[in-house]
């Protein structure tokens, strides 16, 4: 690893940028970035990508730091796979509500509960819930990889009942499903969507599969981040509106910037009513370069704990090469 060149504190835009890029090169560290990360760092990132992409990468980089704009389980992950780099996260605050919705005490009494069951579980969740686990999916791969366990095997599918009941339609699957959710998801308005559906009759109404059963029954497509992506650009229609988080439009409108993209709108007691995830957001352009600089919020797992999670974390990567 190179020394740090100590310049002057940016203060502009352009000089953050500058300068993270610097700090990036100089460091040999790799920046991955999730699709709900705001525009800027999406900008300076080496990869951009979805949930499974991102660990496919961090699976991949020779780069002696990894700086995971996204959330911590994300971060966690990457060093799951990678336990001789460093795993730095912009702000060690950027948890999920949906990895909180599982709780390890609870959920090893669920597990407890239902001795023969396999246990598939979305990648956003924590380590030590990866490590109670048997195969983690993502949204992009979690029906291939459903359809690839035999017919009569009973499954435990957590921690999102959303996308659980999502699955156990597309599978036809009984899967036991745990009671988590993400509070962007949950959040969308129905009766705000409907009237937006009036004014833009045109539009196709896409969604991401974290959405409840309502939203997910009126959509003309759903399918995880990079699956919406590619489909704006393979559908002929010019104007849809997106149902997830609100930072997808950024890399959305780049790929079809002649199209017409909303974002579906969400309850007036979110925190945001364009479904922004306020976890994503925390990651800023000042806190991505101290992170740099510093080399920290640095990610560590147990060593115990990380060994149990790698199994079923490979066995994803494995089956959906
Ligand atoms: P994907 O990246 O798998 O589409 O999941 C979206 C999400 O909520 C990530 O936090
Ligand atoms: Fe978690 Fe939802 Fe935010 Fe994704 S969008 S990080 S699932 S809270």
């Amino acid at each position: 690893m190179g020394e740090t060149t100590q310049v002057g504190k940016p203060r502009t835009r352009a000089e953050y940028m500058e300068e993270i890029l610097r700090l990036k090169k100089e460091k040999n560290a790799v920046l991955l970035a999730h699709y709900y990360q705001e525009a800027d760092i999406q900008d300076l990132a080496d990869y951009v990508g979805d949930s499974l992409g991102l660990s496919r990468k961090a699976a991949e980089t020779d780069a002696d730091i990894i700086v995971f704009a996204g959330v911590h389980f994300m971060a966690e992950t990457a060093k799951i796979i990678n336990p001789d780099k460093k795993v730095i996260l912009p702000d060690e605050n950027a948890g999920c509500s949906l990895a909180d919705s599982a709780p390890p005490k609870e959920f090893k009494e669920f597990v407890e509960a239902h001795p023969d069951h396999l246990v598939v579980t979305y990648i956003n969740c924590s380590a030590e819930i990866k490590a109670m686990s048997d195969i983690i999916c993502t949204s992009s791969n979690a029906v291939d990889i459903i359809n690839s366990l035999p017919k009569d095997q009973k499954i435990i599918c957590a921690p999102d009942r959303n996308l659980g009941e999502y699955l156990n339609i597309q599978t036809g699957r009984d899967m036991v499903l745990w009671d988590g959710a993400c509070m962007v998801h949950e959040a969308f308005a129905m009766d705000k969507i409907l009237d937006l559906h009036k004014e833009n009759p045109n539009a196709k109404f896409i969604a991401h599969p974290e959405s409840p059963q309502n939203i997910l029954r009126i959509s003309a497509f759903v399918g995880s981040t990079e699956k919406l992506l590619n489909f704006v650009q393979e559908d002929d229609n010019e104007e849809f509106i997106v149902a997830t988080e609100a930072g997808i439009l950024h890399e959305m409108q780049k790929r079809v910037p002649n199209k017409k993209l909303i974002p579906a709108p969400a309850k007036e007691d979110n925190t945001c009513s364009c479904s922004e995830c306020h976890y994503m957001k925390m990651n800023t352009l000042e806190k991505l370069y101290n992170c740099l600089l510093n080399e920290t919020p640095e990610i560590d797992v147990p060593e115990d704990i990380r060994k149990k999670a790698l199994v079923p974390l490979e066995r994803m990567l494995e089956l959906s090469k």
